[in-house]
């Protein structure tokens, strides 16, 4: 078993972990099967500082998780949102673990100061595995779905990245530099700001965090911008077809 960075040609696999929730069960909150369309066009959404990636045995895919902006407002760039999705044969395995201890650590390196999981809310399965990660509940939205007839509660659950995990920005020297990375290091470079050196961890945490909120701001964070789409509510993209240029995963594009 080993986890990697998905590919365009885990669409299909991916597609068919996800459907089988999406028909099968109120873990997330579509109503329809996504196409494979769809599909690619959530894979494309999700590299960079949003990434995918999938656990595998062999050529097989088994899992998949995943990172995706939290809310469009830019104040909210330094936190993202999780999902993890593991086939059914493959659970009670450790598989779920080991995918979501692989995207935290992309989102420590990526330097996000929070992560956000937002789960059904009788889902012990999911509440547990992220509980054991490292993240606690912090509230409750009651009857915020309606699936199978049956209203839906979502649990709030929240990671602070620790003290001094987050990605140092270095300057860059060209404008191809900016396009993989952290957002912090992203924003950061891409406008040049200087970076200082904190004395302490916590003192780099903030400062890498108030250098993305205004890089964001002096740029309208066209990073963080949601696409507009009458037909898209913020939670749900049932219905309604991805915007294939949006460069990177909209807010609400977490797979719950
Ligand atoms: C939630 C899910 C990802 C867990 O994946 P998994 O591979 O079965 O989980 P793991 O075997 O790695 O278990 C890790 C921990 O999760 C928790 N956990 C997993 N299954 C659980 C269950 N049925 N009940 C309670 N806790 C559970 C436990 O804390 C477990 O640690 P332990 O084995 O030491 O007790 C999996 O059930 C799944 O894909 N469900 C459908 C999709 C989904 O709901 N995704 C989350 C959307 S918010």
């Amino acid at each position: 078993m080993h986890v990697r960075l998905a590919t365009a040609d885990d669409a299909e696999p991916i597609r068919a972990i996800y459907n089988a929730e999406v028909l099968g069960s109120t873990v997330n909150f579509d109503l329809v099967p996504r196409t494979l369309d769809q599909q690619q066009a959530w894979l494309s959404q999700h590299s960079g500082a949003h990434p995918a990636v999938v656990a595998a045995c062999g050529s097989t895919v088994v899992g998949f998780a995943s990172l995706s902006p939290y809310r469009l407002r830019p104040a909210y760039a330094t936190t993202a949102e999780d999902s993890v999705y593991v086939h059914a044969d493959h659970r009670g395995q450790g598989v779920g673990r080991l995918l979501l201890g692989h995207i935290l650590g992309l989102a420590r390196q990526g330097g996000f100061h929070s992560v956000m999981a937002r789960i059904v809310g009788d889902h012990h399965a999911s509440i547990g595995l992220h509980r054991s990660a490292g993240f606690r509940v912090v509230g409750t939205e009651v009857e915020v779905g309606r699936k199978f007839g049956k209203w839906l509660d979502v649990a709030l659950l929240q990671y602070m990245v620790p003290p001094g995990h987050m990605a140092q920005p270095e300057p860059a020297r060209t404008s191809r530099e900016v396009t993989v990375g952290s957002p912090a290091a992203r924003l950061v470079r891409h406008d040049q700001v200087a970076v200082s050196t904190p004395r302490t961890p916590a003192e780099s945490n903030v400062a890498i965090s108030d250098r993305v909120l205004a890089a964001a701001s002096s740029r309208g964070s066209a990073r963080h911008a949601p696409v507009p789409s009458p037909s898209r509510s913020p939670r749900s993209s049932s219905g309604s077809m991805p915007n294939r240029h949006r460069p990177i995963a909209a807010p609400g594009s977490a797979d719950m």
